[in-house]
């Protein structure tokens, strides 16, 4: 459980216990050294049989010459729709995809702060009881092979098991021959939790499955869809929960006001940027708090700053530290100001509703934290605030207030 889990775990576990903040070094996967493809190839094929198609021709147009297009894609060719599930209190955001022939639905967390596919399988000793298991023997385009994988994560959770390729169906873009992680094995944390595994949205040098491509880089190589782009918008429990992820191209109806245009550096494997400016406090007293790098990660629950950012975050709201990566802060947000992030020249905030994560009588904790790391984690609290398009071939996002 990524940055991810390690989080969402964390306040999953939302009796206040206390649970040590996950360290740095468990935190940041090794980076491979095989260079990640960033070039999606597409190729015109010549059909003596053509027959004259204005939609597919249009299509194979845009895929071509997608980085011109601007605005939204308002086809249904080579887009794919995922809705999610907003899990508890924001907790974690699942999506139902298809897996197999015929397909085998599992309910997995699309996670940008990872990039290994992986679920629970027949092939697990240790899977929840209440998982859906994937069961190769009852597909059809189900291919072995002698891979294996293993991933840890910051909490010290972790899972392992083999790789084997299928036919996996995202949103109604189905990919054939996708690399998939069945786990054999699974840490107790994911036992208990509502979803069945996770998709891996960030860049593929930081696979654990050496040598599988994620399901964008095949998309994109296998021209599925229509443009390198995914666009995420996770709702709030507090306006009727929800979010959706949208393949080859993003949902202006859930966008409000204009996309700024960030550069990413997915020298890591993230999607890291660059927070020139910081704003935060009260209705009456507003200061500036500095910059800061981080990365967008759908997969980790709260706005997690660097331990130095985090304390003067909580002195401007008056939020005491628990010591365990959260804050507890006044229930009473009436008089403080959003916080907001200045990104290449850009504003974008987080409302002071929103400072408030989980609220229990009398006692509230922060929707922001630390976790011992030396750049911020734009997670869930900033993104259900923010609509986010992922461009994997750029690299760079697209973001703007959502709706
Ligand atoms: C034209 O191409 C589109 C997109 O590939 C396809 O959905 C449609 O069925 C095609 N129409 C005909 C008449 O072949
Ligand atoms: C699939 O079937 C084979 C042969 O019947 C069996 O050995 C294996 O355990 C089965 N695998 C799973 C995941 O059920
Ligand atoms: C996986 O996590 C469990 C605790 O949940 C631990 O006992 C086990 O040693 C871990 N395995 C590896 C390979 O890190
Ligand atoms: C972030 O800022 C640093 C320092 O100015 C610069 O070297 C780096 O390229 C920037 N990264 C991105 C993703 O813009
Ligand atoms: C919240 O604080 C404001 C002023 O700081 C006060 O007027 C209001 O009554 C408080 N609300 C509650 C529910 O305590």
């Amino acid at each position: 459980m990524q940055l991810t889990a390690s989080i969402f775990t964390l306040l999953a576990v939302a009796t206040f216990s206390s649970v040590q903040a996950a360290p740095a070094k468990d935190i940041i996967p090794p980076v491979s050294t095989v260079p990640v493809s960033k070039t999606a190839r597409f190729t015109m094929a010549s059909n003596p049989n053509f027959q004259p198609n204005a939609t597919r021709s249009v299509f194979k147009a845009r895929s071509k010459y997608f980085k011109y297009i601007e605005g939204p894609v308002t086809f249904s060719s080579g887009v794919g729709v995922v809705p999610v599930v907003d899990y508890a209190n924001d907790i974690e955001y699942y999506g139902t995809v298809k897996i197999g022939t015929p397909a085998q639905s599992l309910k997995l967390n699309f996670d940008t702060g990872s990039a290994d596919l992986w679920f629970a399988s027949t092939l697990c000793t240790s899977c929840g009881s209440t998982q859906t298991k994937f069961n190769p023997n009852k597909s059809s385009t189900y291919q072995s092979s002698t891979k294996t994988w293993s991933i840890g994560y910051g909490d010290g959770s972790n899972a392992s098991g083999v790789v084997g390729y299928d036919t996996v169906n995202l949103g109604g873009i189905s990919i054939p021959n996708q690399g998939i992680e069945l786990a054999k094995k699974e840490s107790s944390s994911f036992q208990s939790d509502p979803i069945d595994g996770l998709v891996g949205l960030a860049f593929g040098s930081i696979i654990t499955a050496k040598g599988v491509k994620t399901p964008m880089e095949n998309m994109m190589s296998q021209n599925l869809i229509d443009s390198p782009v995914f666009g995420v918008w996770l709702g709030k429990q507090s306006n009727g929960g929800g979010g959706e992820y949208m393949f080859g191209g993003y949902n202006s109806a859930h966008i409000a006001g204009t996309l700024t245009t960030v550069p990413i550096d997915s020298s890591q494997g993230f999607w890291s940027i660059n927070v020139s400016g910081t704003t935060a406090g009260t209705t009456s007293s507003v200061s500036s708090l500095g910059s800061f790098s981080g990365i967008l990660d759908t997969g980790t629950t709260l706005m997690l700053f660097t331990n130095t950012m985090a304390t003067k975050v909580a002195k401007v709201y008056g939020a005491t530290d628990n010591g365990d990566g959260t804050y507890d802060i006044n229930c009473n947000t009436s008089k403080f100001a959003p916080l907001s992030f200045t990104i290449n020249g850009a504003k974008f905030s987080i409302p002071p509703a929103d400072l408030i994560y989980y609220r229990s009588s009398s006692r509230c904790i922060a929707g922001f934290g630390y976790a011992d790391l030396p750049f911020a984690i734009l997670g869930d609290v900033f993104l259900k605030n923010n609509y986010v398009v992922f461009n994997q071939q750029v690299p760079n996002v697209r973001i703007a207030p959502s709706k």
